[in-house]
């Protein structure tokens, strides 16, 4: 309540409905509505007032005729009896010596009918409801003349059937449109579904472009662009494919021919250079070999990271591991390995031990790698994602590895529509490697 007084439109906000089909639903049927009960009070109400008025002046003027006739000539009252019964639906019975006791209710004082009475009938009278009757007692000289109308005689029905007509054809209407609308929501919602799967990296079936002009439009260009995208991740692999191959040869040449040469300083320095770009060569060539192209899978995470932790590169540094079921997500395992494997290879590298752990949230599948190491500077978090940039700028042989790693890893974990976040770890003092992936 505090709440909605503070910030009234977020509120109201919250309350409307979120989907598309909801509020245009609601876009429909707030005019629909509106209209009807401005129409209904103003119109109806206005008029009923006169109907009951004319109705209600009508008894009374029944009333108050009977009661001067009976008053003329008493003797006759069982002919006048008989013709308000018959012909003015008015029961009419004499009680003799009776006295008006009950007084008139307040809720019945402020009622049409009492003031038609009023200005009618000019002796004391009260008036009450009994079962489907009105009962009118009138004090006439030696009793009372009661006189008992059917209440229908003073309520006009076709208000509330109206109301009733109203609102029955505005249902049906608000049906068969609520059916169209759902039609006209479906092609968008595919389309929602569809962006969000290719986001993820995860096939989708394929679907034609129909609906609204509008909606036709975005569907068309957002297949225009998976092709577009498709046709040059293909392009992007055959061309290093192609580069590749040229390469090599003349890289080959190059090792023939040193081995050749009578060994020396210089020839060394040389080999060593050719073997770097034969390890650069191939590292490019993994980073654009099949990922992209691997189609997605059901994959028990666990599963994936015991088969990651147990093939890694160096097998006597110890990676902490407590296997326990996880949750099956839809990703490349392949290329899902390949990041993984990149990460904890990296944390054997630069550290003694590993941690791994995982983590869940409403909507993210989160693996921590953590480890002892050196870690990395604040400042070339960013950095270690570029390619071949490595932090020990030497190339050294001992820690290897050509730079690519994380630019690999970091490319498989977006193409699922994740990231990498790199940390240092605080409880163990190294890297906090910690790929997010959507569920
Ligand atoms: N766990 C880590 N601890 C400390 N430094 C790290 C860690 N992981 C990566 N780095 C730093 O980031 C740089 C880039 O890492 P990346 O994995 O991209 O390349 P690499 O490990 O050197 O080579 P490779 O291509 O074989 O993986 C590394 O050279 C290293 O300096
Ligand atoms: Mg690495």
């Amino acid at each position: 309540m505090k709440y909605f007084i503070k910030h009234p439109f977020k509120a109201i906000k919250a309350l409307l409905p979120k989907s598309m089909f909801g509020r245009s639903l609601l876009i429909l049927m707030a005019p629909l509505v509106l209209i009807e009960t401005i129409s209904a009070y103003v119109f109806f109400d206005n008029h009923w007032d006169h109907v009951t008025k004319a109705l209600a002046n009508n008894i009374a003027g029944d009333v108050a005729t009977v009661i001067a006739l009976y008053n003329q000539s008493p003797d006759e009252a069982k002919f006048y009896k008989y013709l308000a019964g018959n012909n003015l639906k008015l029961r009419t019975e004499f009680i003799p010596h009776g006295v008006i006791h009950t007084p008139l209710s307040d809720d019945l004082k402020d009622g049409f009918l009492n003031s038609a009475l009023k200005k009618h009938v000019f002796t004391p009278y009260t008036f009450h409801i009994r079962g489907k009757e009105i009962v009118i007692e009138a004090k006439v000289e030696d009793g009372i003349l009661e006189f008992a109308t059917p209440f229908k005689r003073l309520y006009d029905k076709s208000f509330s059937l109206f109301m009733m007509w109203v609102a029955l054809t505005s249902a049906v209407f608000l049906l068969i449109a609520a059916l169209f609308m759902h039609n006209q929501v479906k092609p968008l919602r595919r389309l929602s579904i569809a962006a969000d799967r290719f986001g993820k990296g995860r096939s989708f079936p394929s679907f034609k472009a129909e609906g609204a002009v509008e909606i036709r439009k975005v569907a068309q260009s957002f297949l225009d662009m998976k092709g577009r995208l498709h046709r040059q991740l293909t392009q992007r692999t055959e061309m290093l494919a192609g580069v590749s191959h040229d390469l090599r040869t003349p890289l080959t040449r190059m090792q023939l021919q040193l081995a050749m040469m009578t060994p020396s300083a210089e020839t060394e320095g040389l080999q060593k250079d050719v073997d770097e770009m034969n390890n650069m060569l191939e590292g490019y060539l993994t980073f654009a070999r099949g990922e992209g192209l691997e189609e997605s899978r059901d994959t028990d995470m666990d599963h994936l990271l015991k088969d990651v932790i147990n093939g890694r590169a160096q097998p006597e540094k110890v990676v902490h591991y407590k296997s326990t079921s996880l949750p099956t997500l839809s990703v490349k395992p392949q290329a899902l390995k390949r990041c993984l494997m990149n990460l904890i290879n990296n944390a054997t590298r630069y550290g003694q031990e590993v941690w791994v752990h995982t983590f869940a949230d409403k909507d993210h599948f989160i693996i921590k790698v953590e480890d002892n190491g050196p870690g990395i500077p604040e400042e070339k978090v960013h950095e270690v994602f570029k390619p071949f940039f490595r932090l020990d700028p030497s190339r050294n042989q001992t820690t290897g590895g050509v730079g690519l790693g994380l630019t690999i890893a970091r490319d498989i974990a977006q193409s699922h529509g994740g990231e990498i976040r790199l940390s240092s770890s605080s409880l163990r003092g190294g890297l906090e490697a910690a790929l997010v992936l959507p569920y």
